[in-house]
């Protein structure tokens, strides 16, 4: 683990009833800025975000900041600074805006840094009082990703907060999480291509529930016929553009 790295995973396992899902995942993610965590459609993206969180069973070792947390339940991983922003959002539907961001507030966390969170989205100070079930995909995104910003969080993981918005609303989040960055770590599952293009300096890619590939993401990028064998660029769901994701 060099001095650069915040969060080292090493051979995570994960083994849900009797099936293996991961079966040795390494990845490090970069001290500062957007390190992206990539792969197919079912390559264990999101079971790897689960593992770090021990939201699912998992054995290896990931160490945050050199301190090892495999064992950790996930409140204490949560308790040392570990931002998440799920794939479904978390939104609770029938609570208001303000409702939920109160709710992430983390005690023995420091104030919560709701001047952050309004600057970067005016929105959900205009909409605090609006049932969080009536908002837009990405209006509820923006709560996501602003319940990770109230704490004085060390890493965020946010898994594919671009995924389903529209190409507007793809480059206000890309925007927002560029902003996140400068003040905090970013592990991000993103299938937009741009927007790995855009925020992340280095990648991670995953199939078959393994490490296939580590390196800058730049390198990858630019390597059609790597993009092409390790994301099916041009096969799926992938895309180099951000027209291409849907509403
Ligand atoms: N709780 C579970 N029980 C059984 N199988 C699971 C469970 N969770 C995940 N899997 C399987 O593990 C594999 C990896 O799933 P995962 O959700 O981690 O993939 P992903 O890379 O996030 O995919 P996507 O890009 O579609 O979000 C899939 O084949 C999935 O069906
Ligand atoms: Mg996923």
């Amino acid at each position: 683990m060099s001095a650069q790295t915040l969060l080292a995973v090493r051979d995570l396992r994960v083994l849900i009833g009797g099936r293996h899902i991961l079966h040795g995942v390494d990845l490090d993610v970069a001290a500062h800025g957007v390190t992206a965590l990539l792969g197919r459609n079912g390559a264990g993206k999101t079971t790897t975000v689960r593992g770090i969180l021990g939201l699912v069973p998992r054995s290896g070792s990931v160490r945050l900041d050199g301190e090892e947390t495999v064992a950790l339940p996930t409140h204490a991983v949560v308790r040392r600074g570990v931002g998440y922003a799920p794939e479904d959002r978390g939104v609770f539907a029938g609570l208001t805006v303000a409702e939920n961001l109160r709710l992430a507030e983390r005690r023995g966390a420091g104030e919560p840094a709701y001047a952050l969170v309004h600057e970067l989205f005016p929105e959900l100070k205009q909409r605090a009082r609006q049932p969080a079930g009536t908002l837009s995909g990405g209006q509820q995104q923006m709560v996501a990703i602003g319940r990770t910003l109230l704490n004085a969080n060390r890493l965020i993981i946010a898994d594919e907060p671009t995924k389903g918005l529209a190409p507007k609303v793809v480059t206000e989040v890309a925007q927002v999480l560029e902003r996140a960055a400068e003040a905090v770590p970013v592990l991000l599952v993103e299938q937009n291509l741009a927007v790995v293009r855009r925020l992340a300096e280095h990648c991670v890619v995953l199939a078959d529930g393994r490490t296939a590939h580590r390196g800058p993401a730049d390198e990858l990028l630019g390597d059609a016929e790597a993009a092409r064998r390790l994301l099916g660029v041009g096969h799926g769901p992938l895309s180099t553009h951000t027209a291409e994701a849907d509403s």
